[in-house]
């Protein structure tokens, strides 16, 4: 195992009804200005904005909204709150919707502190300060809600950077599994490819003897493997959808994947799709991650078939122990497809005349030099592969 610091100091409030202690939390960690952020309307839709808006009157928190954060969210709307938190002395940003409004939030919260252009932050600087964030969740997906991560698309060039820091680490995160019962179909079935894909990539590590994060690895895509059908048979469960929320933060917020080196080739893959095309990220996610494990599973043949054994229960050939692995990888897939996620590029939008584009600014846009280093060394050659695996 590698030395590390573990720093996760969220406070969650978990469970049916707890967007009501909003205003508290507020108060807990010393907000007096709050910006209330969302996106495109599910919020107001489903009645939760108004419960909000009320808990923080309540408390007797002032607050101005900002609204419109798109899936995938873009740089201008930062700049916009970035102005408006400005203007008002906004001293607290709650972000009350999913993973995009929570990174729009955490880059707005970045962005007031800091002097420069706040895309420096997605050009590698680090989040050293920023506004307090805090967090309603709609959706399990992104895990940014226990996350020091943010990922934020410029609209020139429509490229997606991360960027990440604790001063972004939300304060508190308010987790009412209900509220993802309102979810289309197939945002669930994105959310928890996002999660198990956060599973995958810390699994991929070249890290000898990390048994304890492998086998808490395993349990929670052991987790999403149970509840997954169950909430897309019946999208009211409110214990599977509860399992999956919990499953979700666990995933992301690096319990899982402390003292090891982890991949996330199939994330920096992907992002270049969600951002060119608009698909939702964990979609995108279905189609590339099958895709990047087959073309390195030779890397560490044992790693996937180990994977194929504990997760998907398939029988371990020691002759052959590339069968078992591949075998994994496509009950991986399987698994994916029956819960509704695309399985290629033209079920996602995305147009094989396009992939010289997407390698170009994978590997080298926007600071990056030729390779992604993961768990396996990618170049370009490597990157148009697997983007053709995905035809
Ligand atoms: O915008 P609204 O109207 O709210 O609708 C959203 C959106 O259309 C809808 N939705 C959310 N909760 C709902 C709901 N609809 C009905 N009922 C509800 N309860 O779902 C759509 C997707 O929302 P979004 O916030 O985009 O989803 P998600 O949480 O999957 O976030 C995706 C973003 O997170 C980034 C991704 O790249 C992508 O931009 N990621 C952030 C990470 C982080 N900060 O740590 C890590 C991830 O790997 C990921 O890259
Ligand atoms: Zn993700």
């Amino acid at each position: 195992m590698d030395n590390f610091t573990f720093y996760s100091p969220t406070y969650f409030v978990f469970g049916k009804d707890t967007e009501e202690k909003t205003g508290e939390c507020v108060k807990r960690f010393g907000g007096t200005k709050v910006l209330i952020h969302y996106g495109g309307g599910s919020v107001k839709r489903s009645g939760l904005l108004d419960r909000v808006e009320k808990s923080l009157s309540d408390a007797g928190i002032p607050y101005v909204m900002l609204g419109g954060v798109k899936p995938n969210p873009r740089s201008s709307l930062v700049y916009e709150g970035i102005d408006l938190c400005k203007k008002e002395q906004v001293d607290f940003v709650l972000a009350v919707g999913g993973g995009s409004t929570i990174d729009s939030s955490k880059a707005i919260a970045a962005g007031v502190v800091y002097d420069g252009d706040f895309w420096d932050f997605y050009m590698g600087k680090r989040i050293e300060k920023a506004l307090p964030v805090g967090t309603v969740l709609t959706i399990a997906a992104a895990g940014s809600e226990g996350s020091p991560d943010s990922v934020i698309t410029k609209e020139e060039g429509m490229f997606k950077r991360g960027a990440s820091g604790d001063a972004i680490r939300p304060k508190f995160s308010i987790l009412n599994p209900a509220l993802t019962q309102t979810l289309p179909p197939y945002q669930t079935a994105a959310g928890i490819t996002d999660i198990m894909a956060h599973l995958y990539e810390r699994y991929l590590t070249n890290t000898k003897d990390v048994e304890v994060t492998d086998r808490l690895i395993e349990a929670l895509l052991l987790t999403m493997r149970h509840e997954a059908p169950r909430v897309i048979a019946d999208p009211d469960n409110y214990e599977a959808r509860a399992n999956i929320m919990w499953a979700g933060m666990m995933a992301h917020n690096n319990s899982c994947g402390v003292g090891r080196s982890q991949d996330w080739n199939s994330h920096d893959i992907e992002h270049e799709l969600s951002a060119l095309y608009d698909c939702a990220h964990g979609a995108g996610l279905a189609v590339t991650m099958p895709a990047v494990f087959k073309y390195v599973m030779k890397h560490d043949v044992m790693r996937f078939a180990k994977a194929a054994v504990r997760i998907w229960g398939c029988e371990m050939d020691f002759d052959h122990p590339e069968v078992t692995a591949l075998e994994g990888i496509n009950a991986f897939q399987a698994f994916l497809v029956s819960i509704g996620m695309p399985k290629n590029f033209a079920e996602l939008g995305a147009k094989e005349e396009d992939i010289p584009k997407l390698v170009d600014v994978l590997c080298n846009g926007n600071g990056r030099k030729g390779t992604l280093n993961g768990f396996a060394t990618l170049d370009e050659k490597d990157c148009t592969e697997i983007y053709r695996l995905m035809l």
